[in-house]
């Protein structure tokens, strides 16, 4: 078994009757739907689930596990989804898999938060993985000469085929190459502020639960409050 399927079918065992639970996306988070479809086919689990893209939703809507939009639901129990990058003090970056927008909506209306990664995703500091800042289309190319002269070396995120990538939410994603962010909190208000900006991806004080895939069998770290 590979790691982020052991992190996935390992997180999947936290999902209880009659949960409400946030569907994450990405490569890990693909694992762990499909346990939970497998558990609603075999098990009779019975679920709502909140998908975070239409990805996941596609893929859950293929495994009949039943969907309600996160506006459809008054909260969610529980959340689990990937991360692109976790700290020693479990700050995260999101949105290599461009759903942060929705991801960070999810999350925040979640009583807890589960993330599943490989060994991989562990890291002293954040900043290492690119930081993906979602934004409006208008005015895209004012941002990317400001994060240029701030030094940020941005990068508008474009397909395999060479088009602009579009987001779920019809945005467009500029990823920032920082190599090390000291400071995510005062970076993270930083983009708040910024207009044009809809969202980024550093997930602050979100984590609840992490759940490390590794060769010795999966690892659970539940964070200090
Ligand atoms: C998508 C995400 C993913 O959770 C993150 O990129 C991790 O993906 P993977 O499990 O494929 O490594 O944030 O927006």
């Amino acid at each position: 078994m590979n790691l982020k399927q052991m992190a996935g079918i390992e997180a999947a065992k936290y999902v209880t009757d009659g949960m409400i639970v946030g569907l994450g996306t990405g490569s890990t988070a693909k694992f762990m739907v499909d346990e939970i479809g497998r558990r609603v086919k075999e098990e009779g689990l019975s679920i709502i689930g909140v998908t975070t893209s239409k990805e996941t939703e596609r893929q859950a809507q293929a495994l009949g596990i039943p969907l309600k939009s996160i506006d459809e639901v008054p909260y969610v129990d529980l959340t689990i989804d990937g991360a692109d990058e976790i700290s020693a003090d479990f700050q995260g970056i999101k949105g290599g898999g461009a759903a942060l927008l929705f991801e960070k909506v999810v999350a925040t209306y979640s009583k807890k938060c589960i993330w599943i990664v490989d060994e991989s995703k562990l890291v002293n500091k954040l900043g290492k993985f690119p930081l993906p800042v979602e934004v409006i289309p208008y005015g895209s190319q004012q941002l990317v000469q400001l994060f240029e002269e701030k030094g940020f070396a941005p990068v508008l995120r474009k397909t395999s085929a060479g088009e602009i990538l579009v987001t779920d939410g019809g945005h467009y994603i500029i990823d920032l190459h920082l190599k090390e962010i000291n400071d995510p909190i005062a970076l993270g208000d930083y983009l708040d502020h910024l207009v044009g900006v809809v969202e980024h991806g550093l997930f602050l004080h979100i984590v609840s639960t992490v759940i490390v895939g590794g060769e010795t069998g999966p690892r659970t770290i539940n964070v200090p409050e």
